[in-house]
């Protein structure tokens, strides 16, 4: 070890971290729960069961629309993380984004072929935003997609609330002969408990800190993790549920931070949009590098869909906004402006192009810590040596 290094390591001394007489260290601590022991050991083989290729703890990049290409997602895949395409949103028979997604899945077939093992199921993930109205024909198109080409996981994220649609959707792809991985992300603790009453095998606890679309009633990840972990060991003690945390994840000491309270890794937005591998577009990148503060420079809320009518998003912003980085329009709206006179704004004073660089640039708060672009597969052996190292580190504090 560099002897600089050794040198500069917090020792518990230096924190006043002691322990008194009262609490000898070889005491277990009084908030250890029964469950912390089998944690780790179930974790990981858990994880060995549901992805074999992947190494521990689980790197997973958010499957964004706009940003993951198939080159993307395979890097992921191989450097012992988990790749996700793009989500689709329209599963209408003879969909566009649902030939994409064959064609990326394809794609993904062929840059996997030497490198890890494609059976009995592809290495990868697919995705879906399951608020569309046509939600209802998965099981007649979407279905079909994911039996003939067997990927490892399925993603499902923002059901329409009226609907539910998700216990019928794993319970049909729990049904198929090579049955995928379930993954759903949510944001709150009942969503959780309706995705663990549904079928999910990996709960996503997507924190408010995160870029792109959430829930409007988030809790952060440091609240949302050990309450989704308390509830499902009282409420369904018999399941083995894996925990995942996303949002403002962008390094391996937020990654071991979540492993300490119980999940077996995170998935990463933002910091996978600077990857090279990443279709962001090139301004958009731009913009993710030069962002510094991600608390005074993005914003969370509906405004970054209703003042341009997102098709996608608008007509559920009670449900869902995003975080977006801050543009002129934000700042005219945090200073009094109503949203209709940015409407007007927007339509007036900015050229079409104009108006795609002020808005949506997606990015959680963890922006800051994004300071280059790098290969995907480079961020996710990064991250994950980091996370490893720092839980190394965090045992000298006690
Ligand atoms: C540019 C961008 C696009 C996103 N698009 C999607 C998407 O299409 N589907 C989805 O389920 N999540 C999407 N997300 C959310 C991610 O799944 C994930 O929760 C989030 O990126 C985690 O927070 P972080 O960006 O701070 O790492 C997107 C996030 C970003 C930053």
């Amino acid at each position: 070890m560099n002897p600089h290094t050794r040198k500069c390591r917090l020792r518990p001394e230096r924190l006043h971290l002691t322990h008194p007489p009262s609490l000898p260290r070889s005491n277990p601590l009084p908030y250890t729960l029964p469950h912390q022991k089998r944690l780790p050991k179930m974790l990981r083989s858990k994880l060995r069961s549901i992805a074999p290729h992947a190494q521990f703890p689980l790197i997973v990049n958010g499957p964004m629309m706009g940003v993951v290409s198939p080159a993307l997602a395979a890097e992921v895949s191989k450097a012992g993380g988990l790749g996700f395409v793009a989500s689709v949103l329209d599963v209408s028979a003879g969909s566009a984004q649902l030939s994409k997604l064959e064609e990326d899945i394809k794609a993904c077939r062929e840059l996997l072929r030497n490198h890890v093992d494609l059976t009995p199921r592809l290495p990868i993930g697919i995705s879906f935003l399951t608020s569309h109205k046509s939600i209802g024909l998965f099981k007649e198109t979407a279905l079909p997609i994911v039996r003939a080409h067997k990927p490892l996981a399925v993603w499902l994220f923002a059901p329409q609330e009226s609907i539910k649609p998700h216990a019928e959707i794993i319970a049909a792809l729990k049904g198929l002969e090579t049955p995928p991985t379930v993954f759903v992300q949510v944001g709150h603790l009942t969503a959780a408990r309706e995705a663990v009453r549904d079928g999910a095998d990996v709960v996503v606890c997507q924190g408010s800190d995160a870029g792109g679309h959430q829930y409007v009633r988030g809790s952060g990840v440091v609240s949302l993790v050990p309450s989704v972990r308390r509830m499902i060991e009282k409420e369904f003690p018999d399941k083995e549920v894996i925990l995942l945390a996303a949002g403002g994840i962008s390094t391996g000491d937020s990654v071991a931070a979540t492993m300490v309270m119980g999940t077996a890794g995170a998935v990463m937005g933002t910091r996978f949009t600077v990857a090279n591998e990443s279709s962001y577009p090139e301004f958009r990148k731009e913009m993710v590098l030069k962002t510094t503060d991600g608390g005074t420079q993005t914003l969370k809320s509906s405004f970054n869909d209703l003042i341009n009518n997102s098709p996608v998003w608008a007509h559920i912003s009670h449900t869902y906004d995003g975080r977006a980085i801050i543009g002129p329009l934000h700042e005219r709206f945090m200073s009094g402006s109503s949203l209709e006179e940015c409407q007007e704004a927007l339509h007036t004073e900015y050229t079409e192009d104009e108006a795609k660089k002020v808005l949506s640039t997606w990015a959680g708060t963890g922006v800051g810590l994004v300071e280059k672009a790098q290969p995907a597969a480079e961020i996710v052996r990064e991250v994950r040596e980091e996370a490893v190292e720092t839980l190394k580190r965090a045992t000298e504090l006690i």
